[in-house]
């Protein structure tokens, strides 16, 4: 596939020329002279490992959620310039998706998860986020379980003391992947009875409990590998492009 029709594809199919990004969406960094892709890697971020990695696997092309490009110009200098200098002397393309990422309803980092949870039909908790109803009222016990089963780790849950009495269950679940902690308070205003996010703060474990709204935090990196893997299937099954993931062993 041409490097510039996959641009293309993928702008197209996440509504990426919609969203007032922090960063640029699409190609970041060119490999010049190289216009076809035949194997690409997908990680969450940028990072030299990363990169690292999939030039040694002889990735044409690398997609990730976090690029290496943000809102300030900043000098090629350090590890940025190792980075640069990495993708084109081994002749990588970077993809970046971000917030296209994280609000897609099929692919992203956030409808999805609720599916997987078991909720059927996600609505849109503000710009980015999902929030869904589970199939029954669950216990504290089995919702964190459930969180935890999905993501495949252990989350920080900050549980209400009227939750953990057993006085409630658990139905209503709101979700806005990475560092959507600021979304927490839109979650309870939408009348969710727990919040997943990435990443967390201080003021976030008093307004869980004086809200009696469960908050888990089960790692920014762990919950955006949902929307990669996602969008890695997508471009494996559509075009028959070889793919491969590249996790990372970061526990925030
Ligand atoms: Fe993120």
């Amino acid at each position: 596939m041409d490097f510039l029709t996959l641009e293309k594809h993928l702008d197209g199919i996440l509504s990426a020329p919609e969203f007032a990004d922090y960063g640029p969406n699409g190609i970041q960094v060119e490999a010049v002279g190289k216009p076809e892709i035949r194997k690409m890697a997908f990680a969450v971020s940028s990072s030299l490992d990363v990169i690292q990695k999939a030039a040694s696997q002889e990735a044409d092309a690398l997609l990730v959620h976090h690029g290496l490009f943000w809102k300030n110009v900043q000098p090629l200098r350090g590890s940025l310039a190792l980075k640069i200098s990495t993708l084109m002397t081994s002749g990588i393309h970077l993809y970046a998706y971000h917030l296209p990422l994280d609000a897609h309803p099929e692919l992203g980092n956030n409808a999805p998860v609720l599916r997987r949870m078991g909720a059927e039909n996600p609505e849109r908790l503000a710009d980015i986020g999902f929030m869904g109803e589970l199939p029954a009222e669950i216990s504290v016990e089995s919702y964190c379980r459930l969180v935890d089963s999905v993501y495949g780790n252990n989350a920080i849950h900050i549980i209400p003391e009227e939750i953990k009495s057993g006085n409630r269950g658990i139905q209503k679940v709101g979700i806005v992947s990475g560092a959507g902690y600021s979304y927490f308070e839109k979650a309870i205003a939408a009348g969710c009875h727990a919040f997943i996010s990435g990443e967390s703060t201080e003021w976030v474990y008093a307004m869980a409990r004086e809200a009696g709204v469960i908050f888990s935090a089960v790692g920014h990196n762990k919950s955006e590998e949902i929307g990669v893997t996602n969008l890695m299937e997508f471009v494996r099954s559509q075009w028959g492009l070889e793919t491969f993931f590249i996790g990372e062993k970061n526990p925030f």
